[in-house]
């Protein structure tokens, strides 16, 4: 019960942390409501997924703009007509405009497919990361939910998974174990943050 927060999801692919933020968003496991999708690419299996789920979308490129002040205004006023008030970045591949991290600071959140601060940084995404956890002989990997600043993954850890590395696996079969916890953790780093929020105000 009670009042949901207004979340908006930037997707860069596939999108499924999207589709389970949706589902947790539709069992109420997650007390947000996920207004806006948002994705620099418009051929995104995530927005097809928002679309299915009857969620808008915006397809948002800074270079369609003359200048990116513009662009980043235009981002700025398309989340303020929605009303959001937490953003989650799920497998968004761009870095956010500095306004828009400054407006919600303490509001966006990411997951990244490791053990932060183990195997962050730039260049560390996708089948990148699982490659140097394999190449690095690590007995565990795992999801780290994050808060999001000016830097790439430096933000404040609100919630982490682990999974085991085994025998065999190539980047593909350890990312697959990781997206599992992804899945879970996402939505209740999120539950805890909206509640965290709402008891301050
Ligand atoms: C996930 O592994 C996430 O940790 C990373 O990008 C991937 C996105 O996957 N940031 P999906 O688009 O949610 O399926």
């Amino acid at each position: 019960m009670g009042i949901k927060a207004k979340l908006a999801v930037f997707v860069s692919g596939g999108g499924s942390n999207l589709q389970a933020l949706i589902g947790a968003s539709e069992t109420g496991k997650l007390s947000a409501e996920i207004v806006l999708v948002v994705s620099n690419n418009a051929k995104a299996y995530g927005l097809e997924r928002a679309r299915n789920a009857g969620i808008d979308t915006f397809v948002y490129n800074v270079k369609d703009y003359p200048n990116k002040e513009e662009a980043h205004s235009d981002l700025l006023e398309m989340l303020e007509e929605y009303g959001v008030e937490y953003i989650a970045l799920a497998g968004y591949l761009k870095l956010l405009p500095e306004p828009l991290v400054k407006k919600y600071k303490g509001r966006i959140t990411n997951i990244h497919p490791a053990l932060l601060p183990k195997y962050g940084g730039k260049g560390m995404f996708g089948h990148h990361v699982h490659e140097a956890v394999l190449a690095a002989g690590d007995k565990e990997s795992g999801a780290t939910v994050h808060m999001v600043d000016e830097i790439y993954d430096n933000g404040r850890i609100l919630k982490q998974g682990r999974v085991p590395v085994l025998p065999g696996d190539d980047a593909d079969k350890l990312a697959a174990r990781v997206l599992e916890v992804e899945h879970k953790i996402y939505a209740e780093a999120l539950e805890e943050l909206i509640k965290g929020k709402q008891h301050d105000d």
